[in-house]
């Protein structure tokens, strides 16, 4: 393995892999490890491989990292893997409850994870001044869509997304009624995210971008402007490719309708205000 550059205070990596980190795409397939037969239940958990590599970019050994939005860890196992440590905020006892069971079995030793709506454990942290190194989180990426990719015709074979664990809670983002909804929450777990984030530390966020009504969304634009009129400076974006994603003839043989495999992740950064900048590329 290769040495740490000796003036690198952004994480413990070697040059190589540094640069391996920096590719714009990133492909995972969903190996059968780190609990996967528990944690497939919810039908939007996340590689723990993934996010150990994401982790371990944006972050240096034993920092503390936030994801508000944990469903069943995949994100906490990331951290525990690149020994980092982690809190998690969820809101559903369902998947808290898988989360532990995954660390039991795979002889993790559990993060810290708060089970309630984030803005208010958010709200929480910031008065206790809590700071994080990073937030690292995959919301949900829209309001619970109805079936219209194929306008009812073709059932099941042809619906918008396989995830079907739709909770019935109002604090839940994606049961807002409205998209507008959505993003005047999204608006405020940034704005309060950003108060959470040392200086210089960064904000990564999975979204996914939909189609609807004949058009296609562009949340990922969407989440970029509001972290930007919060003040947060953002980076870049890396396109995550879920191997192996069934693809759907939704508009054939009539039009274009895109099957959507990939994920958008954000990347924000919180950058000094005050003028005393360190070095900002
Ligand atoms: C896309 S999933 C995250 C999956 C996670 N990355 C994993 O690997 O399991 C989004 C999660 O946000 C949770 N959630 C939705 N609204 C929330 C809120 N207001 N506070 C905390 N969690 C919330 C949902 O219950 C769901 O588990």
């Amino acid at each position: 393995m290769g040495k740490t550059h000796p003036n690198n205070k952004m994480n413990n990596l070697s040059g190589d892999k540094w640069l391996f980190l920096t590719q714009s795409v990133m492909k995972t397939s969903y190996p059968k490890i780190y609990g996967f037969s528990l944690r497939q239940q919810h039908g939007a958990n996340k590689p723990p491989q993934l996010m150990k590599d994401l982790i371990s970019f944006f972050t240096k050994e034993r920092s503390t990292v936030l994801d508000p939005f944990a469903g069943v860890g995949g994100t906490l196992l990331g951290a525990s893997l690149c020994n980092r440590k982690a809190l998690g905020i969820e809101l559903s006892g369902r998947w808290i409850t898988i989360y532990k069971k995954v660390c039991k079995q795979e002889k993790i030793k559990p993060q810290g994870i708060e089970r309630g709506d984030c803005l208010e454990v958010m709200d929480k942290l910031i008065n206790s001044r809590r700071k994080f190194s990073l937030i690292i989180t995959d919301p949900p990426y829209n309001i619970n869509l109805k079936r219209t990719m194929c306008r009812g015709r073709y059932r099941n074979r042809n619906r918008q997304t396989e995830f079907t664990n739709f909770s019935k809670n109002c604090r839940d983002f994606s049961n807002c009624t409205t998209y507008a909804g959505y993003i005047a929450k999204m608006a405020l777990f940034i704005q309060m995210s950003s108060k959470l984030l040392l200086t210089n530390k960064f904000l990564v966020i999975m979204t996914k971008n939909a189609y609807q009504d004949g058009k296609y969304m562009n949340v990922s634009r969407d989440v970029a402007s509001l972290a930007e009129s919060s003040g947060l400076t953002f980076k870049g974006e890396i396109i995550w490719y879920q191997n192996g994603v069934r693809l759907r003839p939704y508009g054939y043989p009539f039009t274009y309708v895109p099957n959507i495999i990939h994920h958008n992740i954000l990347i924000f950064r919180k950058e000094s205000q005050n003028g005393r900048r360190t070095k900002s590329f």
